[in-house]
């Protein structure tokens, strides 16, 4: 193998497990953090949340049916945006701003609903999702297997490694 080919293979070998480490991290369960809109004086729940290459924090948000939430979104970093389709919202965030949404009844069945950014900021846009729960959905059974499927296929790929290596030295 020509010399140059192999230094770039051994490069990505080097670099995809890392990238698969962030995303998976992401994803963990212990990951999550949840908020639940609180009540206000007004009836309208403000939500806060912090947008960053690639995420939001609170990642979950909870709210019962019915309710009036705004959402006060800031960028920590670049420009992001905040939309959830289902609410007809769309919030394009500047670096550093900070961004009320009008108020919104969310009336949408009991569920799970996708959060998502709306402005390209780079290699992790196409994953920087976050989740709008309305209600108290029963989890899905199957939610965590993917999650857990790749947790068996690293431990898999960890065993036939040292296997590997195991062999070389005995030879
Ligand atoms: Cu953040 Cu696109």
């Amino acid at each position: 193998m020509p010399r140059p080919l192999r230094s770039v293979i051994l490069a990505v070998m080097a670099v995809a497990p890392l990238a698969a480490l962030v995303v998976w991290a992401a994803e963990a369960p212990w990951a999550v953090v949840s908020t639940r809109a609180g009540g206000a004086g007004d009836g309208v729940s403000e939500v806060a949340v912090r947008v960053h290459a690639w995420g939001f924090s609170p990642r979950v948000i909870q709210v019962a049916p019915g309710q009036t939430v705004r959402f006060v979104a800031q960028s920590d970093d670049i420009g992001h945006g905040f939309a959830i389709n289902e609410l007809g919202l769309n919030l394009p965030l500047r670096a550093g701003q900070q961004v009320r949404s009008p108020a919104v009844t969310v009336n949408l069945p009991e569920g799970s609903y996708e959060i998502h950014c709306s402005v390209f900021c780079g290699l992790g846009h196409p994953a920087m999702k976050g989740r709008l729960v309305v209600g108290a959905p029963r989890p899905r059974p199957g939610s965590a297997a993917p999650w857990l499927a790749s947790l068996a296929a690293v431990a898999a790929g960890g065993l036939a490694l040292t296997a590997g290596a195991l062999r070389r030295r005995r030879r």
